[in-house]
């Protein structure tokens, strides 16, 4: 299909394919505990809580659409990760994913360190009071501003991601009479995705310095000469949503194989190594994530094993979880506007939000589930579409699900495991007014991020 063609109508009206996951479920009220977030239920008027609070009363106070954050939920899986790397490693949760100043309060006391990629998310970070040392800085073109102010804020690690910004950091550091904490971020030749992991050619993209052609090996070299950096380890990253550990058991193999090559080559053993994030979550029921404790003792094991059989001292090992943390935390609550059926093919559900909340859908063809949460229903299962209020066709949030058959305008729908990249990734297309984020815990809701205005949108219109 050529760049130009307009993908959206034919690609997105083919029919369900056959086999598909969405069969219709046994019991369309049902809440599978893998996509919601832990505090979720259904009570007994049929009514869905989340943190002890109805959603419809969520719906009344805050308005839809809304992304709902479980707070203890996200707190629950903060400490799990914590726990399950223990105190000789070090979780840094992606900001990328979904940040805000809450959020980074959340993380500081549950002992996690924060991975920022932007100086929006480095001003956020350092606003709500993220101890420096504890953040982690990326990007593949950092501006000198942001490094200006990240140096000089002191952060734990600035992550370096090409040859022009060796010297950069190195500069900037030097200027302010100090030395940079700094890792290399290597491409191994590893790219993995959900339940595939590829290890040929991977070099082919933007990010980082690659371990072919003796490339990141010349990296270190550069950086070991320069007064303004201290680099204390090697970073890869592999790719988004993965479920397979292959992937990171080869990235892992090839990241000790450079510490070895630098140990021979400049006596010098580097402390520590990151391995990213992209650990997959369950946005339907087919997905199946690993734990946080099986993920910390795998790559534990393949680093202590290689480790052993290069003869070097294991290095602390770090990872950043973005979606692994905050993915099944939030759901995003619509309202349904207008309902349409297709004889024979499928309704379309019509909901206040659209890709202007979750552009996944459009993106990526991400797969999401739905369900009915302002009341149960015996009626039977419908095949939908949900989609979205904007003028495009390619505006869906949910591809195929099915919704009890009585559906009316009016009813309340949420899709769950929107909290990454969601609201992170939310635009103003047709000038739609991004949705709040609300915390929900224990009884109690607050509104962590709050809903736009069409007042911010003029604001920003200087006319
Ligand atoms: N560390 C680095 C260096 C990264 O580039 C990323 C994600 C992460 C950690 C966190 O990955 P996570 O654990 O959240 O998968 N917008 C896409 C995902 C892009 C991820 C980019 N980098 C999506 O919605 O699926």
């Amino acid at each position: 299909m050529s760049r130009s063609a307009h993908p959206a109508g034919p690609r997105h009206a083919d029919v369900l394919p056959e086999g598909h996951w969405t069969a219709p479920a046994t019991d369309l009220n049902a809440l599978d505990e893998k996509v919601w977030s832990r505090t979720v239920t259904r009570d007994a008027d049929g009514a869905v809580s989340v943190g002890g609070i109805e959603v419809a009363r969520l719906a009344e106070e805050f308005g839809t659409p809304a992304y709902i954050l479980d707070e203890s939920d996200f707190r629950a899986r903060c400490r799990a990760w914590a726990d399950a790397f223990g105190a000789d490693a070090d979780v840094f949760y992606a900001g990328k994913a979904f940040l805000s100043r809450a959020v980074v309060r959340w993380l500081k006391e549950e002992g996690l360190n924060l991975d920022v990629c932007s100086g929006g998310e480095l001003a956020t970070a350092l606003d709500a009071g993220m101890p420096a040392e504890r953040i982690a800085f990326h990007g593949n073109n950092k501006t000198t501003a942001e490094i200006e102010r990240a140096v000089t804020a002191g952060v734990g690690r600035i992550v370096l991601d090409s040859f022009q910004e060796i010297v950069r950091v190195a500069h900037v550091a030097q200027g302010l009479g100090t030395r940079q904490r700094v890792q290399i971020r290597v491409t191994v030749g590893v790219e993995a995705h959900t339940h595939e992991f590829i290890a040929t050619a991977h070099e082919d993209q933007k990010f980082g310095i690659a371990l072919a052609d003796g490339q990141a090996a010349e990296a270190v070299r550069r950086a070991l000469t320069l007064d303004g950096l201290e680099l204390v380890g090697i970073h890869s990253h592999i790719g988004s949503q993965i479920f397979d550990m292959a992937g990171f058991e080869v990235s892992a193999r090839r990241v000790v194989g450079l510490l070895a090559e630098i140990r021979d080559e400049h006596g010098v053993e580097l402390p520590e190594i990151d391995l990213g994030g992209g650990l997959g979550i369950a946005y339907t029921s087919e997905d199946d994530p690993r734990e946080p404790h099986e993920i910390a003792k795998a790559l534990g094991d393949i680093v202590t094993r290689e480790c052993e059989s290069a003869g070097l001292a294991t290095p602390r090992i770090s990872v950043e979880p973005g979606r692994a943390i905050v993915g099944p935390t939030a759901f995003t609550l619509y309202e349904v506007g207008t309902i349409k059926p297709l004889e024979g093919l499928r309704t379309y559900v019509s909901v206040d939000g659209g890709m202007s909340d979750n552009i996944r859908t459009a993106l990526y063809d991400a797969e999401y589930s739905v369900s009915l949460v302002s009341r149960s229903s015996d009626a039977g299962p419908m095949l939908v579409r949900v989609v979205g209020k904007h003028c495009e066709s390619g505006d869906i949030v949910v591809k195929d699900a099915f919704l009890p058959s009585d559906l009316a305008p009016g009813d309340l729908i949420a899709v769950p495991a929107t909290g990454a990249y969601c609201r992170s990734m939310a635009s103003n297309y047709n000038h739609a007014l991004r949705p709040p984020v609300v915390a929900v815990r224990d009884g109690r809701a607050r509104v962590i991020v709050r809903r736009e205005t069409e007042e911010d949108l003029l604001r920003l219109d200087v006319g």
